[in-house]
């Protein structure tokens, strides 16, 4: 250990808060998959923007490299120390603020989780437009330095879409801050939309601005039978077409069901289940139920909150299901609509014969999410079938989760070496000393 490093961190966040056991900081150094596992010669915690300005004040004055950490709910490598960084985390800027309750906003310290940003919101009769199964642990700051996705993009839009400012220390431990909320505010370059996605290589997130979306009471689940995912795909465009209200479409096939030990839902087996959900200030079941039409299905309604959930357990329980198994191959990636359901055929084809594949995600979104297991983790093989295929099919090597250090190699298979040029440019000019996060995202 670095002793200045120590000394210096210990002056500015207390001893109690730059922690040096090993047996403290292992928990800080690997994801929750267990498939990201780094080492951390340190964990500061600082407790509000002066204190992280000060660290990375510091830490670019010496060349010490420095990974922000949220809740660690990242699946891309991105918010861990795998090159034997510092670790800064977040979680103690936790709070909420500001709240308008005319306007629909609110202002969330970095460190605040999603679940007590949807709580908020609903104390004053709004909900927040982000939901992910990760909600009681994923933070503010991490959801918009990654740009999250989740279960309600189809309605809401992904983190980006939601932040109408932010407060964050840049790499030159400069602190900007534009929290007001203007709804209408066209005053040049927009820092939040380029903070939001930069996965802590451009700025520290230490608070954002928040747009709340309309609280909907009345809310129904269906979880749908069908027989083919080109059904899938043709259901989640019929439901987007003629149904008001739609929060969500998702999709995941037979063997994630049997994979998570819920029972058969429908009487017998479908290859594919889609799960619709519906929510507005007038009961939608009976416009899903139209749609839905004579396809086998299981329906949820208002006054049903418990089966609702139950129905989303067969979707939101697959995450955990396949990491039972072992750290999987985790390749999130989306797919133009006409190319998702022939995606979803042919991917098993291109992983190795003896692994399992397990597809789920957000059908309405073109999103997969292909989770491999069976094969080292370690074996790039994998991941560059699975991505060139999807590149060769005109979709995107990352949906959601981000490049982190997964995708790093595979960037180049959707981003000119222009576009790269022009990143490296604008990390060059926010983090000068390349001390934030320099290892994610840019190859
Ligand atoms: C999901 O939609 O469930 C998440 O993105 C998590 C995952 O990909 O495992
Ligand atoms: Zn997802």
């Amino acid at each position: 250990m670095n002793a200045a490093l120590l000394g210096a961190m210990r002056r500015i966040v207390g001893r109690s808060n730059a922690v040096d056991d090993p047996e403290v900081t292992a928990g800080y150094a690997v994801d929750w998959t267990g498939r990201w596992r780094g080492s951390t010669p340190l964990v500061v915690r600082p407790v509000d923007t002066g204190e992280v300005a000060a660290v990375i004040d510091w830490c670019a004055a010496n060349g010490v490299a420095v990974v922000p950490q949220g809740g660690n709910t990242g699946l891309v490598g991105g918010g861990v120390p795998l090159h034997g960084e510092v670790v800064l985390s977040l979680r103690r800027l936790a709070g909420i603020s500001q709240v308008d309750a005319e306007g629909g906003q609110l202002t969330a310290g970095a460190g605040t989780t999603i679940a007590d940003v949807q709580a908020a919101a609903e104390v004053v009769g709004w909900s927040y437009g982000v939901d992910l199964a990760s909600r009681d642990s994923a933070t503010v700051g991490g959801t918009v330095a990654t740009n999250a996705g989740g279960l309600r993009v189809l309605r809401h839009g992904d983190t980006r879409q939601q932040v109408l400012g932010v407060q964050a220390v840049l790499g030159d431990a400069s602190v900007v801050e534009h929290l007001g909320g203007l709804v209408k505010d066209n005053t040049g370059y927009h820092l939040p939309s380029l903070l939001c996605g930069s996965e802590g290589t451009l700025g520290v997130v230490t608070a954002a601005r928040l747009r709340l979306v309309p609280r909907f009471e009345q809310r129904v689940v269906a979880l749908v039978g069908v027989e083919t995912m080109a059904d899938a795909v043709a259901l989640g465009g019929l439901v987007r077409r003629t149904v008001a209200d739609v929060d969500a479409v998702e999709f995941l096939t037979s063997s994630c069901r049997e994979l998570v030990g819920l029972p058969v839902p429908l009487g017998e087996e479908h290859a594919v289940y889609v799960l619709v959900e519906c929510a507005g200030h007038d009961d939608p079941t009976a416009g899903l139920a139209a749609a839905v039409g004579d396809l086998p299905a299981a329906v949820a309604g208002p006054s049903e909150p418990a089966r609702r959930a139950q129905l989303w357990r067969y979707r939101e329980a697959i995450t955990e299901a396949v990491n039972q198994i072992g750290p999987p191959v985790k390749l999130d990636v989306t797919l133009p609509a006409d190319q998702l359901a022939r995606f979803v055929d042919d991917v098993p084809g291109v992983v190795p014969e003896g692994a399992r594949t397990w597809l789920f995600g957000h059908v309405a979104d073109g999103n997969v999410h292909v989770n491999v297991t069976g094969v080292d983790p370690d074996d790039e093989s994998v991941d560059d079938a699975v991505l060139r295929l999807v590149a060769a099919r005109g979709g995107s090597i990352s949906a959601e989760h981000g490049i982190g250090h997964a995708k790093q190699p595979w960037l180049h298979l959707v981003r000119s070496e222009a576009e790269v040029a022009a990143m490296r440019s604008i990390k060059h000019a926010l983090d000068p000393a390349g001390i934030l996060n320099p290892h994610a995202l840019l190859p």
